[in-house]
């Protein structure tokens, strides 16, 4: 799929180590990657789109294929304006389908000329997400080896800005 220019969208809010993953593997068969960040999602982020676009670019830096963008508005439009012929997204678990199914289908609905395209990421990642790394580690559990070093700078930095409050561990009974 060399000649294929993917968009890997979502909100990356922050970026895992289940999303480099997937960019890398998506990097191997498509020609281009852009991972596109979404603005304005309803939900009140953590991150600003800035600072998740500049954990992005850190972390895939050395994929010479893959550029790291923002969009707004339907996907199917971005898709088209970015003149990208797929959607990639990453499948976890069978509890990840049935949503991927039903935006796959309104994408194709809007658009029949796009695809979507399913990976899934390492095993080890499986049950990996964007909130529970933020919940695990407001609640002072580690996170190593589940988030770029950039990216546990990042949540360090939002506790001192008292953006989010960390909750001191239980002490061992
Ligand atoms: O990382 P996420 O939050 O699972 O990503 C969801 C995302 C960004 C892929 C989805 O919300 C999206 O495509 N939003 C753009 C608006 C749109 O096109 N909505 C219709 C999709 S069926």
């Amino acid at each position: 799929m060399k000649h294929v220019k993917a968009i890997y969208p979502g909100s990356f809010d922050p970026p895992t180590n289940g999303h480099l993953d997937l960019i890398e593997r998506g990097s191997k068969i498509f020609g281009e990657l852009v991972v596109a960040v979404l603005q304005n999602a309803e939900k009140d982020p953590l991150f600003t789109e800035s600072e998740r676009v500049k954990m992005l670019q850190a972390t895939t830096a050395r994929f010479k294929n893959v550029r790291v963008e923002t969009f707004d508005g339907l996907l199917v439009d971005y898709v088209r304006e970015q003149k990208a012929q797929a959607v990639l997204r990453g499948i976890r678990a069978i509890s990840d389908y049935e949503y991927e199914l039903q935006m796959a289908l309104m994408n194709r609905k809007l658009d029949n000329d796009i695809e979507t395209v399913f990976m899934m990421p390492a095993i080890a990642y499986s049950y990996l997400s964007s909130r529970l790394v933020k919940e695990v580690y407001r609640l002072g559990g580690s996170i190593k080896g589940l988030v770029p070093d950039i990216v546990e700078q990042n949540l360090a930095e939002k506790v001192r800005s008292s953006k989010i409050t960390k909750i001191p561990k239980r002490a061992a009974r």
